[in-house]
């Protein structure tokens, strides 16, 4: 941690709007008094942008406009003067193809936004899944000094008694009906019972895990993560965020001082710990390339690999986001890792102060939600990373959520072309199948879906759930939803839309996963394999304008953080030009 303030007071970039009598300055402060801002808001203080992705089509955001009135009276408090913002809100639960696809025009959004408008810092405001690490990579871009506030989970959902956590059980319930053992009308009334407050899905999904690495990444206040979206401390908390962005504009203290390696160690290491998402492979290695930090998924698995899931979190375990503010939420994990020796104590967070004295004093209160480390769900909690002849540039599964005796296993291929080959042909009985295939889905990755969907956890043919078998080794270039579950070999890289080795992988195949030796392996010669990939053609129907066009053209490779090739990287946020 080297971090020294710098001095103030100093002049700040929003003073080149707001500051001096010239007839720009006038027209910039004299329109923005339309709103009825006294004149001495205009003196020089930090201008915070509240970034808001509030919409009531991005549900778990649809209660951000209440917290950022928190956050604003935060910034008062401290002396700045707050503005909120609205920007571009990717919906996990509703955006089409999926959400993924707009994470990285949103990034685009908010770094224009930030560089291209009066603001010296800015207030995060985020929740679901997208949201999150597409305002991140935005303010990574600007270098801006920034502080995320996530909206928090949803409380505890109950069906019949039974605890029902967001996502996770949506898939066990979809399931069960297709088994024969819940009734439409069941899952009606477990629907009721899944989304009963506002907030972000409420099990360890990526919303959540996101907000976690949040919080180790040194970029949320201590405790951010966990608070539940309805409890008056989410309050709190968006109030001293407000506080404290206005005194890290003063400072000058950036996202580049905070995101360093060592955080996004920190990071990786958490995400093991909670049994966070795969998505969050993703994410990070997004985040990292626009902070100019080399993130690569060797280090995921450097550093996950003995990282024991301690917490007892769906999907992997049995609670839910609240019980794991009850116990003491992120702060303990944290606490948890750094006295096993695995966490870069002296990172710097938006705090101003190291990541440890933050967490070396705080207590767990409940060993059932916070495990002790001989009860962990998992010993080797990480992200595991496969490579192999199927997977070149890696593939990565989740071994927390996976099933122990399928972790090494040969199977034969049944093969989907895409997921409307899959969604055709799943249901029928007379899919040549059983228990012991492989199932793999193709063309799902980010140019492949496009955006690459959340399909990877694909459902179970009838006929083998009737049997009473829930889990079989899945294969694909697609990602998983963080509330998902299963023994799913994911981000199949190079993905099969561009040629990957997963494009010609042929019914009957046989495929041997080894987890422990991170191997994936189609077993079929190297010739074999070489003359299928010489035959194989693209698929020649690309979108020719829009931003479809461009985010074909442009995305990169799941294995890489499936960035936009030209958004890649800190261009800072220099004044431009004057608009008159
Ligand atoms: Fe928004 Fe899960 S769908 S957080």
């Amino acid at each position: 941690m080297s971090f020294k303030p710098a001095k103030w007071p100093r002049k700040l970039r929003s003073q080149e709007w707001f500051g001096g009598t010239g007839r720009d300055q006038i027209y910039h402060r004299g329109w923005m008094k339309n709103q009825g801002f006294p004149h001495d808001m205009f003196d020089g203080r930090p201008v915070i942008g509240i970034l808001n992705t509030w919409s009531e089509l991005t549900p778990c955001n649809a209660h951000l406009r209440d917290l950022a009135e928190r956050v604003k009276n935060g910034i008062y408090e401290a002396g700045g003067f707050p503005v909120e913002v609205p920007v571009f809100s990717a919906a996990e639960s509703s955006f089409r193809p999926t959400a993924m696809m707009f994470r990285n025009l949103a990034a685009l959004a908010v770094e224009e936004a930030m560089r291209g408008q009066p603001m010296d810092g800015a207030v995060l405001l985020v929740g679901c899944d997208k949201t999150t690490p597409s305002l991140l990579m935005g303010a990574a871009s600007t270098d801006l000094p920034s502080i995320v506030v996530t909206g928090g989970p949803m409380l505890n959902g109950y069906y019949r008694n039974e605890r029902v956590g967001s996502g996770t059980h949506l898939w066990k319930f979809s399931e069960a009906v297709k088994a024969g053992e819940m009734t439409a009308d069941e899952f009606l009334e477990a629907e009721a019972s899944m989304s009963r407050s506002p907030g972000s899905c409420n099990t360890m999904g990526t919303a959540s895990t996101m907000a976690s690495m949040a919080e180790a990444l040194g970029m949320a206040l201590s405790g951010n993560a966990a608070i539940p979206a309805v409890d008056s401390r989410r309050r709190v908390m968006a109030q001293l965020s407000g506080r404290r962005i206005v005194q890290m504009v003063k400072d000058d203290l950036k996202p580049s001082d905070v995101m360093t390696k060592p955080a996004f160690e920190n990071a990786i290491r958490t995400n093991g710990a909670i049994g966070g998402s795969t998505n969050a492979v993703i994410h990070l290695l997004a985040i990292a390339g626009r902070v100019g930090v080399d993130l690569t998924l060797d280090d995921w698995d450097r550093c996950g690999r003995d990282v024991a899931t301690i917490v007892n979190l769906m999907p992997s375990g049995e609670y839910l986001m609240e019980e794991f503010f009850y116990a003491g939420g992120l702060p303990v994990v944290l606490k948890r890792l750094g006295e096993a020796g695995l966490l870069h104590k002296d990172a710097l967070t938006v705090a101003g102060e190291p990541i440890w004295d933050q967490v070396k004093d705080v207590v767990n209160h409940n060993e059932d939600v916070i495990l002790p480390v001989e009860k962990a769900l998992t010993v080797q909690g990480g992200i595991a990373v496969l490579k192999g002849n199927l997977a070149p540039s890696g593939a990565v599964i989740k071994p927390s959520a996976a099933s122990p005796q399928l972790m090494k296993h040969r199977g034969r291929a049944v093969v989907f072309e895409d997921i409307d080959d899959y969604k055709a042909k799943i249901d029928d009985d007379a899919l040549d199948v059983d228990e012991t295939c492989v199932l793999v889905l193709k063309n799902c990755g980010p140019k492949g879906y496009p955006g690459m969907a959340e399909v990877g956890n694909m459902g179970l043919p009838p006929k083998v759930l009737k049997k009473g078998i829930t889990d079989m080794v899945r294969i694909s270039d697609a990602r998983m939803s963080g509330t998902a579950y299963g023994t799913v070999v994911l981000h199949t890289s190079p993905e099969a839309a561009t040629g990957g080795p997963l494009a010609v992988v042929r019914d009957g195949d046989m495929i041997e996963l080894d987890v422990p030796a991170r191997r994936l392996h189609l077993d079929i010669s190297d010739e074999e394999l070489a003359a299928r990939l010489a035959e194989w053609a693209p698929q020649t129907e690309q979108p020719t304008s829009g931003y479809a066009w461009l985010h074909q053209t442009h995305v990169q490779g799941a294995d890489t953080g499936a960035d936009l090739d030209f958004l890649k990287g800190c261009r800072g946020a220099p004044v431009g030009r004057d608009s008159h």
